[in-house]
């Protein structure tokens, strides 16, 4: 399969472009340092050392022998875009190209206002490249739980049906994003949902939970060949950001009470669903939804499991609970479904005390590169 990834320098991006192509996929990736830029710029740089993308893929040849196609632009430049479409002709693309932090999309007027155009122009384009170029490319494209929100209800996958007044329908499931960033989402979801009704295109979105993990089976035969981690208070995930304060020896900061519960990944099933999605296509005109996460834990039992897998390697952990910069409920019911990955054939990594203890290890080999000042939120919803 010839499969375009956008995004391709991200912490998901470059993990997913070494994984497929040494599963066989002649694999391309384009990028436009965002991320990278936004870190320096923001000086929250990660804490391991990476290589540019160029560096990366040749590395990557060296050590695997499979190639990746290096494209350095921007997938809201359309011109670009439908130029790389010709040239590679993909049959399917990964979209991963986007500003994926909730709290870089409310710091401020200029951060909303990237957020929401790259977001959403980054999709528009890629529809517009599609139906140009080759209407039957599928499209997998990746969303966030959080465009659900925490209703009351169990949360489905992607579709609710609804009986009112002696009639059913089927709708997307209502959704109320917690962040800026999460709206786009959310709006992209439905943009391409109205492009699979209008113009037949095929597309997965993957619904995904905040991934953790640092290593993957790939990047384990170079240490250079690592993902953009991302330990700080803006683009950390919660528990990349434990494992990091864990092991600097500061509080792990839980926002509020700490019973905000979500589903949660390793990266390394980041990669078996997409590769999931890109082996089971989605039908003509078929805008499907998958859940992508394997667990449930609220921020308090992440907190807990950080503390006891750190006391076991002889680290103090603390916790401390501060006040929370979001607007979210602290306590709520959550019981989102999750079944369509694993009945494509998805096997899980658990978040077992094997799992912590390799992960904290490995924060420990770069522990003079944390700045634990980066951990402590700045950005506030109000
Ligand atoms: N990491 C998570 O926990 C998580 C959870 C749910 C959803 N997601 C989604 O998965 C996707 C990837 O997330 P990630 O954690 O790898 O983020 P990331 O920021 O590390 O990767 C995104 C990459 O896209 C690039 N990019 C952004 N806009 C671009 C543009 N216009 N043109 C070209 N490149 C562009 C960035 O430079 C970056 O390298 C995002 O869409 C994110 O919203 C991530």
């Amino acid at each position: 399969m010839r499969v375009l990834i956008l995004g391709g320098d991200g912490y998901l991006g470059w993990a997913t472009a070494m994984y497929l192509s040494r599963r066989g996929s002649a694999v391309a990736v384009v990028d436009n340092y965002f991320r990278r830029c936004a870190s320096t710029e923001l000086n929250r740089e990660p804490l391991l050392p990476i290589p540019n993308l160029h560096q990366r893929a040749a590395l990557w040849e060296a050590v695997s022998g499979f190639k990746v196609d290096v494209h350095i632009g921007s997938v809201c430049d359309y011109p670009f875009l439908l130029d790389l479409f010709r040239q590679f002709q993909p049959d399917a693309v990964v979209h991963y190209a986007e500003q994926p932090a909730a709290p870089y999309s409310m710091m401020g007027h200029k951060e909303a206002v990237f957020t929401l155009t790259n977001n959403l122009v980054s999709t528009l384009n890629l529809i517009h490249a599609v139906k140009e170029v080759n209407r039957d490319c599928h499209i997998v494209k990746l969303g966030t739980m959080g465009v659900y929100g925490t209703p009351n209800i169990d949360i489905e996958e992607g579709y609710l049906e609804v009986e009112h007044k002696g009639r059913r329908h089927r709708f997307l499931y209502p959704k109320a994003p917690g962040s800026l960033y999460h709206l786009t989402k959310a709006q992209d979801g439905d943009m391409l949902y109205f492009y699979c009704r209008t113009w037949d295109i095929r597309v997965t979105d993957l619904n995904q939970g905040p991934v953790y993990g640092i290593d993957t089976e790939e990047s384990r035969q170079d240490e250079r060949l690592g993902p953009i981690f991302n330990y700080d208070d803006i683009f950390g995930t919660v528990l990349n950001r434990f494992l990091v304060q864990a092991v600097a020896g500061t509080p792990l900061t839980v926002y509020g009470q700490g019973g905000q519960t979500r589903g949660y990944l390793n990266i390394m099933d980041t990669m078996a669903c997409v590769e999931l999605a890109l082996l089971h296509p989605a039908e003509t005109g078929q805008y499907r939804v998958f859940n992508q996460f394997v667990e449930t834990f609220s921020v308090n039992d992440l907190a807990n499991k950080v503390k006891a897998a750190g006391e076991k390697l002889g680290l103090q952990v603390t916790i401390q609970n501060i006040p929370n910069p979001r607007r979210e409920a602290e306590e709520h019911y959550y019981n989102p479904a999750h079944t369509g990955l694993l009945s494509l054939g998805l096997k899980p990594h658990f978040l077992t005390a094997e799992m912590m203890r390799g992960m904290l290890q490995t924060v420990q080999k770069y522990k003079d590169n944390i700045n634990s000042s980066l951990i402590y939120p700045k950005v506030a919803w109000q």
